[in-house]
């Protein structure tokens, strides 16, 4: 079975491969770069991990506790909004990452710009720190996630599944989204 990280492109829908997962006795949670912190711009200290959505099912999206602003209580119902969440090392518990066989789900959805509500209140800081930075071999420069061609619009432009930051594929230049909502 051929492991995700190593596929030219991205997961084929309905095949199985090897995927970095976080595991904790029985529960398995597919994810999506290195664990991190994202204290800068975005104000979030402690270290976690994004869910690779392309392989979460949507069982794990319906049966997701929890909502994404308490004081609306709107409840988290699609795989973008899923992308929002992260799941942090305090909360899962006791852990490990290992490579597991799971079945790829869907193509990578785009991060959004808005939670429901607003646009996401620290996205144009991030967006004005990373405007003069370029890829790094098809990796995003704030926290290198991989960026796949084949996610990109009829522009050449890929968001990233990270953090939402939008690059021109072939140039490697950061393209802004605010523009396209308004702020
Ligand atoms: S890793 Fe944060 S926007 Fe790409």
């Amino acid at each position: 079975m051929k492991r995700v990280s190593e596929i030219e492109g991205e997961p084929q829908v309905g095949k199985f491969y090897m995927v970095p997962c976080l595991i904790n006795g029985g529960t398995r949670i597919p994810v999506l770069g290195p664990e991190h912190e994202d204290k800068e711009y975005i104000g979030f200290e402690r270290p976690h991990y994004h869910f690779d959505l392309r392989f979460l099912p949507d069982k794990k999206i319906a049966n997701r506790v929890g909502y994404l602003y308490e004081r609306e209580r709107k409840p988290i119902c699609s795989p973008e909004e899923f992308m929002m969440l992260v799941v942090t090392i305090e909360v899962f518990g006791a852990h490990e990452i290992a490579e597991c066989p799971v079945k790829c789900r869907r193509r990578m959805p785009v991060f959004p710009l808005e939670n429901g509500v607003s646009v996401l209140h620290w996205f144009s800081a991030l967006e004005a720190a990373f405007a003069d930075k370029k890829l790094n071999c098809a990796r995003c420069p704030h926290r290198g996630f991989p960026l796949s061609a084949e996610n990109a619009d009829e522009n050449g432009v890929v968001v990233c599944p990270g953090h939402g930051l939008a690059w021109n594929i072939q140039t490697g230049e950061m393209v802004g989204r605010l523009k396209s909502v308004g702020a």
